[in-house]
């Protein structure tokens, strides 16, 4: 990989602005393979040199890849002048300016979000081409009939005439069931239970494809996902 200046560099990696970064560059917190480097264009070797930025090493990563267990009451736009984002979950060290949130959950919905600065994963997760997997725990206000099996692997057809693809259903109790879709249509769990007549008092993703909320992960906690994982994804 070509060389970057140092500024731009620990800028894109870290999310912290350019000219904070240079303030920092100035006052000596840039350290490269051991010496420290006040001038914010120094040239470096992303791949090869050990950059060190207030103490802690920066090392070169594309894109970064977030898993996010989203607590109920935060909504899943990137920004929002007033209500909290699942953006403002990042924590510092996985910030970057371009992150953006892959698909969305309702704001009471609870669970398995990604956050990424790689668009082009971000639209190939979403995109009903590619089939993945959405596992959802659905709570519901009524009592739940095995009828409801082959009425979501026929397709449901939503209020508004939209028919979804087959889906599975499983039924965990009289009213909770795990539902697995590979489409993303607007709030579509609370609509296809809508068209068998029950409500949905909670709603869980627990998985993406082969990728599953790890039980230690709280609500409000993020976690970074290894390439390789996400490479089986898509
Ligand atoms: N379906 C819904 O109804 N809501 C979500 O948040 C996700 C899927």
């Amino acid at each position: 990989m070509s060389k970057q200046r140092i500024d731009r560099f620990l800028s894109n990696q870290s999310g912290i602005s350019r000219s904070e970064v240079r303030t920092g560059i100035k006052r000596g917190l840039a350290v490269v393979n051991g010496e420290t480097v006040r001038d914010f264009s120094y040239p470096i070797d992303p791949d090869n040199d050990a950059v060190f930025y207030n103490g802690v090493q920066v090392k070169y990563k594309e894109f970064i890849y977030i898993m996010l267990n989203k607590p109920a009451g935060v909504i899943s736009a990137s920004s929002d002048r007033r209500q909290k984002t699942v953006l403002d979950l990042v924590p510092d060290n996985m910030f970057r300016r371009e992150l953006s949130v892959v698909g969305r959950l309702d704001k009471d919905t609870t669970g398995l979000i990604l956050i990424t600065d790689d668009g082009e994963f971000a639209h190939k997760c979403i995109s009903p081409k590619s089939n993945i997997e959405k596992s959802y725990i659905a709570e519901l206000d009524g009592d739940l009939q095995n009828s409801i099996i082959e009425k979501f692997s026929n397709g449901i057809v939503l209020a508004d005439g939209y028919c979804c693809k087959p889906a599975e259903i499983e039924i965990i109790d009289k009213r909770r069931a795990r539902v697995v879709i590979t489409e993303g249509k607007y709030h579509q769990i609370k609509r296809m239970f809508g068209a068998v007549g029950l409500g949905v008092n909670k709603l869980h993703r627990e998985r993406i494809g082969e990728l599953s909320l790890p039980e230690n992960l709280l609500p409000g906690e993020c976690a970074e996902i290894d390439k390789k994982v996400i490479n089986s994804l898509i």
